[in-house]
């Protein structure tokens, strides 16, 4: 069951700065009580007038004292700030849950599915085939809905050959047939009399899954073969395997695409929790990069690097709001806590076996150049590249934006601060490109 009390209302300060804002203007005082009875706003030396109750839901969670009906007026508008509290923290639990439902699918998807693509699937298949059934050319040919094309995946044959002529007819025929054909003499088929055939025999079963045929699988010779009805079953049972594998590697995949939509989500849920952190990890995200692409990292090592921007703050979803929203200063004991953050983020990611190369970009971006970050100390070039460039990113995006604490700086003065602290917070190889990027228009500034 989801808590807000008032104190913890009163604490933020967006909060505060409305109430402070709407006294003024009514030209009242008034005394706020928790529902401990303890006062919230320390004026108990001021007339008492009439009480009412601020209420979360059905529940009261305390009251505000002062002259009607002004004090009634502040009293429903705590207990709106409260309840639009509340369904922001059930938000955030509730994609929690999706969080942990899906990640519980995503590990019997891959266990399934394991790693294989569709082209090993094929191979595997193929070479089974090879095994049981006498032939030359042994075929897959997935269909493509979109170009209408076949790509042909075979063994003994031709792999980047376009399929033509009877293989290609007899294919289209099962494949829009949905029925298996098995045929030892072209030459007495009266689909080809007369035309000049690369092959003689040839059986071909359809790839079907639920919804469609993919394609089909068959096996050709130059030679007359005899084909028996046997050899089809085999064939049928194969192409079963196929048809069954490849689905179960699509869904999975489906589950991947859906697993990250949800993680990201989840990034801004957290976002959510702090009105001030809006857009935040979109921007670090942007940030991130244009740096990587400023250091023409490959490919696979910017996806790595957007993937570790998105999730950096992954771990405060394990950080209590008390201390997260805390408008003012933290004690040490709430620092510690807050510099937990980068170790629950590896907690969560170590449970998904696609997210594991980006943990220690997420685990090391509030590590410093000079080695006096956290949570390792680690200094240079032992910090994984990753978390140096989300730093730069993650510093440069808080030092522009408004937060609770503080306000945002200039964009110049901002830009200054990074050159200033590149050799200690930050690596100066990343401050550089992004100050780079920021010249050439790669970095585009919010603002
Ligand atoms: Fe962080």
């Amino acid at each position: 069951m989801i808590q807000i009390s008032l104190k913890h209302l009163l604490n933020k300060k967006e909060v505060s700065g409305l109430l402070d804002e709407l006294l003024a203007a009514m030209k009242i005082n008034i005394n706020i009580y928790g529902i401990d009875g303890i006062s919230l706003t320390g004026n108990e030396d001021i007339e008492p007038g009439e009480k009412y109750s601020v209420e979360l839901g059905k529940e009261v969670i305390g009251w505000v004292w002062g002259p009607a009906p002004q004090a009634k007026t502040v009293a429903q508008f705590l207990s709106y700030l409260a309840n639009k509290e509340l369904e922001k923290k059930v938000l955030a639990e509730e994609t929690l849950e999706k969080y942990k439902e899906i990640n519980v699918f995503y590990e019997i998807g891959e266990k399934l599915a394991g790693n294989l693509n569709k082209y090993e699937i094929a191979i595997l298949t193929l070479n089974e085939a090879r095994r049981l059934i006498p032939g030359e050319d042994y075929f897959i040919l997935f269909y493509n809905e979109d170009d209408k094309r076949f790509e042909n995946i075979s063994l003994g044959g031709s792999n980047t050959e376009e399929p033509f002529g009877p293989k290609k007819e007899i294919a289209e025929n099962v494949l829009h047939n949905g029925k298996a054909e098995l045929i030892n003499d072209l030459g007495a088929d009266h689909r080809f009399s007369g035309k000049s055939l690369n092959i003689v025999s040839m059986i071909c079963a359809p790839l079907k899954t639920k919804n469609q045929n993919i394609g089909v699988i068959g096996i050709s010779s130059t030679a007359k073969l005899n084909y028996t009805a046997q050899d089809l079953k085999i064939l049928n049972a194969l192409s079963f395997y196929v048809a069954t594998t490849i689905q179960t590697a699509k869904l999975y995949d489906d589950l991947k695409e859906t697993f990250v939509t949800t993680i990201y989500t989840l990034a801004e849920t957290i976002e959510k929790r702090d009105p001030y952190t809006g857009g935040h990890t979109r921007r670090v995200m942007a940030y991130s990069v244009a740096i990587a692409q400023v250091l023409q990292l490959p490919q696979d090592a910017i996806e790595r690097v957007r993937m570790a921007a998105i999730l950096h703050d992954i771990g405060k979803i394990g950080v209590s709001d008390s201390i997260l929203l805390k408008s003012g200063e933290l004690t040490e004991e709430e620092f510690q806590e807050i510099k937990m953050h980068p170790i629950y983020g590896e907690e969560i990611l170590k449970h998904i076996k696609q997210l594991h190369d980006i943990i220690p970009g997420v685990k090391f971006h509030h590590e410093r150049y000079d080695g006096l970050g956290y949570p390792e100390n680690l200094a240079g070039k032992e910090i994984d590249l990753t978390a140096r460039i989300v730093a730069v990113a993650d510093s440069f995006d808080a030092m522009t934006t408004n937060r609770s604490y503080k306000d945002a700086l200039p964009l110049e003065l901002a830009l200054d601060e990074l050159r200033i602290n590149a050799g200690t917070q930050f690596d100066p190889l990343i401050v550089n490109a992004f100050l780079h990027g920021c010249e050439t228009g790669i970095v585009k500034l919010w603002r």
